[in-house]
């Protein structure tokens, strides 16, 4: 390769045999034989040095308008080429882009998942932290410690759910979970929250289910009087369910708090079944509370005389029906979507 002729049939031939290419494929052999590490334009430029002097500038100066030229060439070719490809393509499998694309059904969280994050949000504003315990307790942890001996009349509040290992239950409620924290944490104070499911042999019906959640509440310090449970808890009640709702505080009777208190929220006025839902009394009742009895603070290893605390079991099932009217604590785990996905 040394001659301007030689450099004008490399442009001739190049292009013809380019011309030739009849398809993506070709058209990459055709490329590595010209441009390739060992192709014809590469060595044609690697000649240059064997070129008299006298005649070097001017085969550089066409040795580069053909490298050009074939690179224009090729360029052009390689995307007609690829028309043509994807002519062929749409041809043999014809493609309506008018169609509308397929949607995604997008998922949600569960109306249940939605409110103890709120529960969460709102307790973590008032510097309480959430604390996980187990759902398979000890009749010990599930009664005993919560000041209920065995035969304590007042186990009967709780139908309770027996396993085929003896003195292995599902909890009841969550308030064997106080035990568990206390006994991790005393002497320090306590603010925590403690949800989780809880398990209940009733007969199902449209207010109570065999599972549900609970949330749990315990505050232990020295000082803690029940005018700090009234307000944490009107405090919570207004944000959950707005200042206009009401909140009623009435005594009761636990035997894990003394003295004992539970808290009900007016049922919507507007809704027709107001009346069924409340019993006709108006009211639902969210959640039992009270001051942590000296002896669940003695089983939690907290001193009676040092310490007091307060605690409280709420039910998110239940504020959920109260914040939309729902009339059956049934759908909660039936997973209809018609339920679902209303939330
Ligand atoms: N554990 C009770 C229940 O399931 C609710 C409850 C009442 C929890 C009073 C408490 C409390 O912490 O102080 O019915």
């Amino acid at each position: 390769m040394s001659s301007l002729a030689e450099l004008n049939s490399l442009e001739a031939d190049g292009l013809a045999s380019l011309a030739g290419c009849a398809d993506e494929a070709a058209l990459r052999v055709w490329s590595t034989q010209h441009f390739g590490d060992k192709g014809l334009m590469k060595a044609a430029l690697g000649a240059i040095g064997k070129i008299a002097k006298e005649e070097r500038a001017a085969y550089g100066q066409e040795a580069n308008r053909v490298k050009v030229a074939l690179e224009t060439a090729y360029a052009a070719k390689f995307a007609e080429a690829k028309e043509a490809a994807l002519q062929a393509s749409l041809n043999s499998n014809p493609l309506d882009v008018t169609l509308p694309g397929r949607t995604r059904p997008r998922g949600r969280l569960h109306p249940a998942t939605q409110i103890l994050r709120q529960i969460y949000g709102i307790f973590a504003d008032m510097g309480f932290q959430v604390y996980r315990t187990r759902e398979v307790e000890t009749d010990e942890m599930n009664f005993e410690h919560l000041n209920m001996p065995a035969h304590h009349p007042a186990r009967d509040m709780w139908d309770t759910f027996f396993t085929t290992t003896p003195g292995v239950i599902l909890r009841t409620h969550t308030s064997p979970g106080q035990i568990h924290v206390m006994r991790e944490q005393h002497p320090n104070p306590i603010r925590v929250i403690l949800p989780g499911m809880c398990y209940r042999n009733e007969a199902i019906s449209t207010r109570s289910e065999i599972q549900f959640h609970q949330v749990e509440g315990l505050a232990i310090g020295e000082g803690i009087t029940m005018a700090d449970l009234k307000g944490t808890i009107t405090s919570f009640a207004r944000r959950m369910f707005g200042p206009e709702r009401q909140v009623r505080i009435r005594s009761s009777y636990f035997p894990f708090t003394e003295p004992s208190i539970e808290v009900d929220i007016d049922w919507p006025k507007d809704d027709p079944n107001r009346d069924r839902l409340t019993k006709g009394t108006g009211w639902l009742e969210i959640m039992g509370a009270g001051m942590v009895h000296p002896n669940v603070l003695k089983a939690g290893g907290y001193d009676p005389d040092k310490v007091t605390g307060f605690a409280f079991g709420m039910g998110p099932q239940r504020m959920l029906m109260l914040k939309h009217a729902i009339d059956d604590i049934r759908l909660f785990w039936q997973n209809d979507l018609r339920f679902l996905r209303q939330f």
